[in-house]
């Protein structure tokens, strides 16, 4: 595990862009894996640059996001496909139909689940999956328990998790309770993993890093990963 510290938010943005850069430039028809949240904006405005000074092309690029909330559907400005496009996809010349999120709006939310797998399976796993980290230690939404779940499932969101996530939401919106989320072993898939966060997630990290590989911190287990870089932001 390759462990990074940034002196601000901006460094760490622009560190986190510049791999996503690259791996686009080394392989073109790379599969990003790409998370939600308010971590990563920051890269997202950086690739957006890149691509903007004529760096990047992303006609050949396919991605599949992490996690989506049961119940919204593409067209609610809370979904994450909503957020994907708002801050990245609309700005980028990717197609629609190569970035893939679950369908939280989904009939039977089990065959959703075992449909998301079997694409991310498809495509043989990430080439690169970023993701940022909960204060508890999730990553996409698997929230600690007693055991790492090995496929896409919908999770139940913890009440600090639910806390957390209704920053984002209005006054009388009502905060989703479950989600759709890779497992750890889809997440583990990924040949390479970068891992990001803000100065507030400290504590987690150093037992993400340094602690015990655990369910009830999910994310340790990236220690098992033989590719991951962690990048954390001092300040
Ligand atoms: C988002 C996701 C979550 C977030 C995590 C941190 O797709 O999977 O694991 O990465 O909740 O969120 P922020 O960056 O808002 O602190």
């Amino acid at each position: 595990m390759r462990f990074i510290e940034t002196d601000s938010y901006g460094e760490l943005s622009l560190l986190a862009a510049n791999m996503l850069s690259a791996q686009v430039i080394l392989k073109p028809d790379s599969i990003l894996g790409l998370a939600t949240g308010s971590t990563p904006i920051g890269a997202y405005e950086q690739v957006i640059e890149n691509y903007n000074r004529g760096l990047l092309d992303f006609s050949e690029v396919k991605t599949v996001n992490l996690d989506e909330y049961v119940g919204l559907d593409e067209r609610n400005r809370q979904s994450y496909r909503y957020f994907m496009s708002k801050n990245l996809f609309d700005h980028i010349n990717i197609k629609k139909e190569n970035t893939y999120l679950p369908n939280g709006a989904a009939e039977n939310l089990d065959e959703e689940c075992s449909r998301y797998q079997k694409l991310i399976e498809g495509f043989g796993g990430a080439d690169l999956q970023l993701l940022g980290i909960g204060r508890n230690g999730h990553i996409g939404f698997n929230e600690p328990t007693d055991y790492f779940s090995r496929e896409v499932y919908v999770e139940k969101l913890t009440e600090s998790t639910i806390e957390a996530n209704s920053r984002l939401f209005d006054a009388g919106e009502t905060v989703p309770t479950h989600a759709i989320t890779m497992g750890i072993g889809t997440i583990m898939r990924a040949k390479k993993i970068l891992l990001i966060a803000g100065a507030d997630k400290k504590d987690i990290i150093e037992k993400t890093v340094n602690g015990k590989i655990t369910p009830l911190v999910p994310a340790s287990v990236l220690q098992l990963h033989s590719d991951v870089t962690v990048i954390l932001s001092k300040n």
